[in-house]
């Protein structure tokens, strides 16, 4: 028999203690033990649950008990989870974990004292919920030289602008539907802002390139300003506008890495990746790209992700399983500005469009022209041919100096 303590009992951790109740056979089969949960830390009283031994409010009584082998900390946010997780894995428990906020900012110095300690610390929930994707690349496409990461990693801000996109619904009244439903939180700034797509983002490069890259490292923008306009240009582009996250290796060993919203075509398979799902795409040298697609919140798809980790734990309690990165640095990441890409321009020249078009093909050479319905008098749209980011800038500043007010700009996705 392992024990184990459960820190938090929101919804991950209660979905945790609910998947290992309900699943106790197959899973003690699975891990060849049986696992049981001795503690589960909570801040208030739960009343109404049957678990009243379980439940402490003590970290020390956790931490100071000999018999617990493993902790999952399911309470989120960096405060107090770093501190509880850290001295968790010095009293020489392993550790498994969700959360992604804390993986991104201390994932280095955490797995360092869990290597120096021969301890586990596991953390697959933390990108992509349910969606295997940390073991598959430090284990499956191992082989793989990888080239890129890129896709949709947040399913909050995909519902948005699936709901801008198919049932023209305005951003405001797509977030209020979000929150409804209960898929935004009440503050959904972490979502709408890029940042939890950030530290994801965050957390495959690191294990993918061996280097901590860290959140402040990524230049993030979020959804915030794509309006319907934007989505109906995309449209008659024959595309549509994901919130991406991207990492690539330049060949110079920096990396080039991002988080904001992009026009990806329609026939791109991240293209139809709607509603809450994230999907994740790998490019090996050797594989070419292969998709991880499926639900990337949820109290059971993420608790499934956890519980595996725990069982993983349990089957490797002497062995460590090899999941590592080192410390990053400075100049590990390249600057974003000197990534090549193509653009796309909404703007506007007095009530005269053709002539603002004009300007804006004396100034890129080649542009394809982009036409919407109901336009009003002196907007205009085009997309770029491929250029370095600065480059680009440099170009619409000369629009801004001829008179041209440009409304909106989206990098286009190469994928
Ligand atoms: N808020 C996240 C999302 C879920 O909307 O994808 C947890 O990572």
């Amino acid at each position: 028999m392992i024990e184990i303590a459960v820190l938090g009992y929101g919804v991950v951790g209660s979905g945790v203690v609910e998947v290992l109740t309900t699943h106790a056979d197959s899973i003690a089969h699975r891990a060849k033990e049986k696992i049981n949960v001795k503690y589960i830390l909570v801040r208030r009283d739960h009343a109404e649950s049957s678990l009243q031994g379980e439940f402490t409010k003590s970290f020390d009584e956790i931490v100071d008990d000999p018999d617990i082998k493993i902790v999952v900390e399911a309470i989120g946010g960096l405060n107090p989870a770093y501190e509880y997780v850290r001295r968790s894995l010095e009293a020489g428990k392993s550790v498994v974990t969700s959360n992604k906020e804390l993986v991104a900012s201390k994932g280095a110095e955490l797995l360092k004292i869990a290597q120096e300690k021969n301890l586990n610390f596991l953390f697959e929930a933390s990108v992509g919920g349910g969606i295997p994707i940390l073991r598959p690349i430090s284990q499956c496409l191992a082989a793989n030289d990888v080239v890129g990461i890129c896709g949709i990693l947040n399913g909050t801000t995909n519902f948005i602008l699936t709901k801008m996109f198919h049932d023209n619904m305005s951003f405001e009244d797509a977030l209020k539907l979000a929150q409804k439903l209960g898929y935004a939180e009440h503050d959904p700034s972490a979502d709408i802002e890029g940042m939890d797509a950030c530290r994801k983002i965050c957390i495959l490069a690191s294990l993918t390139y061996g280097h901590h890259v860290y959140p402040e490292q990524v230049h993030t923008e979020g959804i915030t300003e794509i309006r319907k306009t934007d989505v109906e240009y995309a449209d008659s582009w024959h595309g549509v506008i994901k919130l991406i996250g991207e990492v690539k290796k330049e060949e110079n060993g920096r990396l080039q890495i991002i988080v904001c919203p992009m026009f990806i075509p329609s026939d791109s398979q991240i293209a139809t990746v709607d509603n809450v799902f994230n999907a994740i795409m790998v490019r090996g040298d050797a594989t070419g790209d292969v998709l991880f697609y499926g639900k990337g919140a949820g109290k059971l798809p993420t608790a499934s992700a956890v519980v595996a980790d725990v069982i993983d734990c349990v089957k490797h309690l002497k062995a460590r399983k090899y999941l590592f990165w080192d410390a990053g640095s400075p100049d590990y990441i390249d600057d974003y500005t000197k990534d090549i890409r193509a653009f796309y321009v909404c703007a506007k020249y007095k009530e005269d469009a053709e002539k603002g078009l004009a300007l804006a093909t004396k100034e890129f050479s080649t542009l394809e022209h982009l036409k919407r319905k109901n336009a009003p008098l002196g907007e205009f749209a085009f997309v770029t041919d491929t250029m370095q980011e600065c480059e680009f800038r440099k170009k619409c500043i000369v629009l801004k100096k001829a008179g041209i007010e440009i409304q909106n700009t989206i990098r286009v996705g190469d994928m």
